[in-house]
């Protein structure tokens, strides 16, 4: 079984699918976390010296080979929907699950994390509503199953998941 998490920053994709990995006795692993591992530098660190460009390549790579494996939930980043190479490598390889919340809960949840260089702005809800608008489409386009993430505790999230699979 494999099964990737897609949605925005804040929609819960660490904290659901670390909880479903373990209801479903599958390996847990966070794209973003292997990149860092693999560059031996935290995201920040990659957008300020190699530009978004330069981690989004990064990111193709790691979700390419990530992805090809089995057994396990993989969260990806909130904009791993922008490369085709991603979306054509997520739909034909497990099932996606598009995790969903709005804008407000997505600020609740990501407000003091200084490890997302796109929200370090002095209006980050600006930000997270032109981002929705923009990838919303593309979460759509590759989902399998849409699950609200809205104010609901974790738990009951990842239940809906494993009715849906
Ligand atoms: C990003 C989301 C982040 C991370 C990077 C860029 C995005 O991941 O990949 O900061 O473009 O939405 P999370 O969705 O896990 O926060």
């Amino acid at each position: 079984m494999n099964i990737f998490l897609i949605g925005p920053m804040g929609a819960g994709k660490s904290t659901i699918g670390r909880l479903l990995s373990q209801e479903l006795k599958l390996n847990f692993v966070d794209s973003d976390k292997v990149i860092e591992e693999r560059a031996g530098a935290d995201i920040p660190w990659i957008f300020d010296v190699e530009g978004e460009e330069g981690f989004r390549n990064r990111e193709v790579n790691i979700i390419d080979i990530l992805s090809d494996e089995d057994n396990q939930v993989l969260a990806t980043g909130g904009g791993a929907v922008l490369r085709s190479e991603n979306r054509s490598n997520l739909q034909g390889r497990g099932t996606v699950i598009y995790l969903q919340a709005s804008v407000a809960q997505q600020l609740e949840r990501t407000s003091r994390d200084k490890n997302r260089p796109l929200l370090q702005t002095p209006d980050p809800s600006v930000v997270l509503h032109t981002l929705m608008e923009q990838r919303h489409p593309l979460y759509m386009q590759v989902a399998d199953v849409v699950v609200d993430t809205e104010r609901r505790n974790p738990k009951a999230v990842v239940t809906d998941i494993i009715a849906e699979l």
